[in-house]
């Protein structure tokens, strides 16, 4: 099955209930941990790549990946820009072949975020290409932004409307509390995430696909094996994951994942390295690091998104 866009796919996970992965990526074994995970539960995917991972991996490269493992698999899959900075970083993405982008103007005002999105939405549908916007800021580390919390905002459900429609966006991520990074919550402080919020903008904005990003989970058993192995994170806390299986059952069609692919590979490396000191050749640890990937993918899709079996 050849690329698709999401338009089919989060059609289908609104109505049933459900959301989409969408896994950042940037090197073989991590694609190659998704998609067997994705083939194996018939679920769709969302490969994602951000622009530190274009420059890490060479867009050539990656682009490469991703369609190699599309020629190997037949359930639908999703090439998508993470954060397009601007309209070129969209429109290099676009010109590369990506059925789907991500114009990520929420820092600014909310009448330029719209006039830049407006310009990447009119090159995009043009040729076949959709958009995810956002509106709201969430707290946290991406490549190349790093948003304090304080400097954090909530999404206003006010705005949804007159958003969508100025814009012409095909999707929209919401800040309701969750975070980017392996350290969303400190010790001691109970998660909690603004489904009041969400509930609403589902209101205003009835069968439209929301994405939530900064949703990894960080589960605690890798962090210990991290930690038991010589690593170093201590207090790492993500989203419980009975939060985000309910935002997946509302307005959420789309959920980001990328520390948790990052915690899932260290954990494994470090481990094999603990266990097998002797061991040089990197198939050895790069296949542990493979196959941690797809297990946690599995877990995802099974147990929080509810994507398996809709391919
Ligand atoms: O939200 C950002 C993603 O986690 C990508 O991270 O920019 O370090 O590749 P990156
Ligand atoms: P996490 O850091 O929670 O994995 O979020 C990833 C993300 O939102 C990518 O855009
Ligand atoms: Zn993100």
């Amino acid at each position: 099955m050849p690329l698709v866009t999401s338009t089919e796919m989060f059609k289908k996970a609104y109505k049933g209930g459900y959301a989409v992965g969408a896994f950042n990526v940037n090197n073989m074994e991590t694609i190659q941990g998704i998609v067997e995970a994705g083939q194996e539960c018939k679920s769709p995917l969302i490969l994602q790549v951000s622009a530190g991972a274009r420059k890490y991996a060479n867009p050539v490269y990656l682009k490469h990946l991703i369609e190699a493992a599309v020629e190997t698999t037949d359930i639908p899959i999703v090439m998508h820009l993470d954060h397009g900075a601007d309209f070129e970083a969209c429109k290099s993405a676009i010109d590369d072949g990506f059925t789907s982008v991500m114009i990520d103007a929420s820092h600014h005002a909310f009448a330029e975020n719209i006039e830049i999105t407006k310009k990447v939405v009119a090159y995009a549908h043009d040729r076949g290409v959709v958009v995810e916007a956002e509106l709201g800021q969430l707290a946290g580390i991406e490549d190349a932004v790093n948003v304090k919390a304080e400097d954090a905002c909530f999404t206003h459900p006010d705005e949804v409307c007159e958003f969508t429609e100025k814009t012409g966006c095909d999707s929209l991520a919401i800040a309701i509390g969750t975070s980017h990074g392996a350290y969303k919550f400190k010790p001691g402080q109970k998660p909690q995430l603004r489904f009041d919020i969400l509930e609403e903008v589902g209101k205003r904005l009835p069968g439209f696909p929301i994405v939530l990003h900064g949703a990894s989970s960080v589960p605690q058993d890798k962090v210990a094996i991290i930690n038991q192995f010589g690593g170093k994170m201590p207090d790492a806390i993500g989203i419980p994951e009975e939060m985000l299986r309910k935002a997946a059952t509302m307005a959420v069609c789309k959920i980001n994942i990328d520390s948790d692919l990052r915690v899932a590979c260290t954990a494994a490396i470090r481990k094999h390295f603990a266990e097998h000191p002797d061991h040089f050749d990197p198939r050895q640890y790069l296949g542990d690091a493979r196959a941690a990937v797809k297990e946690l993918v599995k877990h995802k899709i099974v147990d929080v998104l509810g994507s398996d079996n809709k391919a």
